[in-house]
């Protein structure tokens, strides 16, 4: 009822205040569940829901009948890709009315919180971003919000063309799966500036204890060794996860993560050893950047290093316009080559979803080999299809491609793969601790109590 005097409300202030005019925005269905107050008193009759109205925080801004996207890309190295992707979509099914929900965090940050009040409110997006892993499976899937989507595999023929390992990520203990993998980030990556390096006269480090005597070399020739920005937390457990695959090795990891190691081991406690020290060689304004921020203190020559998942390499060659091996290189986190820590974006379809035709229609799009080959190349991952067209991606995409296919794949725990929701928020607590306090025995013992309580 409140929909039809909203309505009503919303028609007789945009009669009054524009004539009658040839694009009539009365006429306009989008408007239909624009609540009163974001009513624009003096409105555009060449507006459509302007995109300013749209706040994915408030799904009475959402038309009804639109297709949804919600994610957390928004802004540098994130969104080019999914820009892309609607474009495909968009010229693909006219039809459809999209709206790019996004909302700016780097990781979900803030995304998360949203998405989360949303499906308790009842209120789901058409599809949203979520990982593969035990972000999909422990949050949502058990909780009975998503849709199954095995009829849309059937229907694609998909169940051969993605690696086993990531069906295994979507898919419940019945064979159901609830999500579509658009691309595979790798986490444990560190990016470069080659000239600091040469200026330095070192070589970039492959080993932990490389990395010490680089960064003491790359110091004393002026530069910050190891660019920083944990103004969004997660990076600190971001950074750290790509250590402790080096100091653990990759049995220990997912033995830590399936609650059957222990966290006080000796692997764990260097791995913040090791931390520790790193941080010794970070920016002094690192707790004010965001990871971009942070990554642009590489591509500008002010740093030797960053420590990001492939997003980052995305944002170089794409957002700063930076040449590979030119203006940056890449190699492994010290210590981690072997292993590739896979950060894997997927979405899916919530029960209730709006426009379910229209959303399967997307989610067809994004699983498909041209989709994928669009959206990664742009986006610093690489497609979570087999079939990729190689030719699409850059050294630095074809180089991972052959990483992915022969490294000993891990989960990432900061980006809620690995562990379940509540033991990686526990773990992030732990990391901000560990920055201000840098009490490594507190680090692991508090991991090793939050262990017992999550991973258990
Ligand atoms: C990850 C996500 C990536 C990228 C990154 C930075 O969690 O999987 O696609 O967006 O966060 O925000």
């Amino acid at each position: 009822m409140w929909r039809v005097l909203a309505l009503l409300a919303a028609l007789t202030l945009i009669i009054a205040a524009c004539e009658v005019e040839d694009e009539d925005p009365i006429a306009d269905p989008e408007e239909d569940d624009v609540a009163e107050d974001d009513i624009d008193e003096d409105p555009d009759p060449d507006d459509d829901v302007a995109d300013d109205e749209i706040d994915p925080e408030d799904p009475d801004t959402i038309p009804d009948e639109a297709v949804e996207i919600f994610s957390w890309w928004t802004g540098a190295g994130e969104e080019a890709g999914l820009l892309a992707l609607i474009d495909m979509f968009e010229e693909e099914h006219p039809e459809y009315e999209v709206v790019n929900s996004a909302v700016a965090g780097g990781a979900g940050t803030d995304a998360q919180a949203v998405l989360t009040s949303r499906m308790q409110a009842g209120d789901p997006p058409g599809t949203f971003q979520i990982h593969a892993g035990r972000a999909l499976l422990d949050q949502w899937v058990e909780a009975d919000a998503m849709q199954p989507l095995n009829f849309l595999y059937d229907e694609e023929d998909w169940w051969d063309v993605f690696p086993d390992e990531l069906l295994d990520m979507t898919t419940d203990e019945d064979g159901n799966i609830y999500s579509v993998p658009v691309n595979v980030h790798r986490s444990n990556v560190m990016w470069t500036n080659p000239d600091v390096f040469e200026d330095a006269g070192v070589e970039v480090p492959t080993t932990i204890d490389e990395f010490v005597e680089a960064a003491e070399a790359i110091e004393e020739a002026g530069y910050t060794p190891l660019a920083l920005g944990d103004n969004e937390t997660w990076t600190l457990v971001h950074t750290w996860e790509g250590v402790l695959a080096a100091t653990a090795g990759p049995e220990l990891y997912e033995d830590l993560f399936a609650g059957e190691a222990d966290w006080t081991s000796d692997e764990v406690v260097e791995s913040f050893e090791v931390l520790d020290q790193m941080f010794d060689y970070v920016n002094d304004d690192h707790a004010a950047r965001n990871w971009q921020e942070a990554a642009q203190l590489v591509g500008e020559g002010e740093a030797a290093m960053h420590i990001m998942g492939d997003w980052a390499g995305g944002y170089f060659w794409v957002d700063l316009d930076l040449e590979l091996e030119e203006d940056f290189g890449w190699a492994p986190t010290p210590g981690s080559d072997g292993q590739f820590i896979t950060v894997v974006d997927t979405f899916g379809l919530p029960e209730g979803a709006p426009n379910e035709e229209g959303t399967t229609d997307w989610l067809r799009i994004l699983g498909s080999q041209e989709g994928q080959d669009t959206f990664n190349p742009l986006k610093g991952s690489i497609p979570a299809r087999l079939d990729a067209d190689e030719t699409e991606y850059n050294e630095y995409g074809q180089e991972t491609m052959a990483d992915f296919e022969s490294d000993t794949l891990i989960p990432s725990l900061a980006h809620n793969s690995a562990a379940p929701p509540d033991f990686t928020e526990e773990a992030q607590g732990v990391l901000e601790v560990f920055m201000s306090e840098r009490d490594v025995e507190r680090a692991v013992e508090d991991l090793e109590q939050a262990a017992d309580s999550f991973l258990r």
